[in-house]
């Protein structure tokens, strides 16, 4: 079996001013500055990542933006480029969260945009895909995720697909309290690394990791990273506050392997 390192990444959202945005990464820095066996990051919003990236220089805190558009520049007011990204220090980007898909109509063809995009540009994609409510009590769930995975890679190349980040978040999950239980959101992340498997080969697919998001709290991250599939977690409003977040890294660096 492939060991997959854990990677914990806080998705701010559109949270925090420059000033918060930095208190928060000072704070952060030093608390996980021992924890070396995890991948942490955070995404915090496009304003916000230059002055965390220098604020993050020589800490074990990797950079990633919630977002991307597919073109490298050009006449597209009010987008950001991965090269723009890429510059400023980003190691990776979140594509096709819920949240995105629901209010600024993205595809399963942008995400696949997107995600090609980042790869040529150097950036690890975090891509996000996950059910709704409605979906998940139609008994439609599978259906849904094998589209979007299979939509989301679809003509990406091996090369570097092993790199990928799939974030299985389920919708009535995020920002409600209302968490997956652990071996729900396996069996997910199982059917994500089958489906993987069709689309690029088992090797591939044994590598890339899975990470669980939709309120994940200290007190339940445990809970998911004990499953075999899930590698990780995409932490939203718990990962705020430096103390929380810290909490959840610690519970996934402490987690057996
Ligand atoms: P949440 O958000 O942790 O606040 O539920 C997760 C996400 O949207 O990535």
């Amino acid at each position: 079996m492939v060991a997959r390192r854990r990677i914990i990444a806080g998705n701010w959202k559109m949270y925090k001013t420059v000033p918060e945005a930095l208190a928060l990464v000072e704070e952060l820095k030093g608390l996980v500055a021992e924890m070396r066996d995890i991948d942490i990051l955070v995404c915090p919003p496009f304003t916000a990542l230059y002055p965390v990236k220098e604020a993050l220089r020589g800490s074990n805190i990797e950079l990633g933006a919630q977002n991307l558009f597919w073109e490298e520049e050009g006449a597209f007011t009010g987008e950001v480029s991965p090269t723009m990204l890429k510059s400023l220090g980003c190691s990776y980007v979140i594509i096709g969260h819920s949240e995105r898909r629901k209010y600024f109509g993205e595809t399963d063809k942008d995400v696949n945009r997107k995600i090609k995009s980042a790869m040529v540009n150097g950036l690890i994609p975090i891509v996000c895909v996950g059910e709704s409510i409605e979906e998940r009590e139609a008994g439609k769930t599978e259906e849904l995720i094998r589209r979007q995975v299979v939509g989301a890679m679809e003509g990406v190349k091996t090369t570097g697909a092993a790199d990928i980040v799939v974030a299985y978040e389920p919708i009535w999950a995020i920002g409600t309290g209302r968490a997956a239980t652990g071996e729900d959101a396996n069996k997910v992340a199982r059917l994500i690394r089958q489906t993987l498997a069709e689309v690029f080969n088992e090797r591939i697919a044994q590598e890339i990791r899975i990470q669980y998001g939709g309120s994940v709290k200290p007190q339940n991250v445990a809970e998911f990273l004990e499953q075999p599939e899930i590698d990780g977690a995409l932490v939203g409003g718990a990962s705020l506050d430096a103390e929380t977040f810290y909490k959840i890294c610690q519970g996934a660096a402490g987690g057996v392997e």
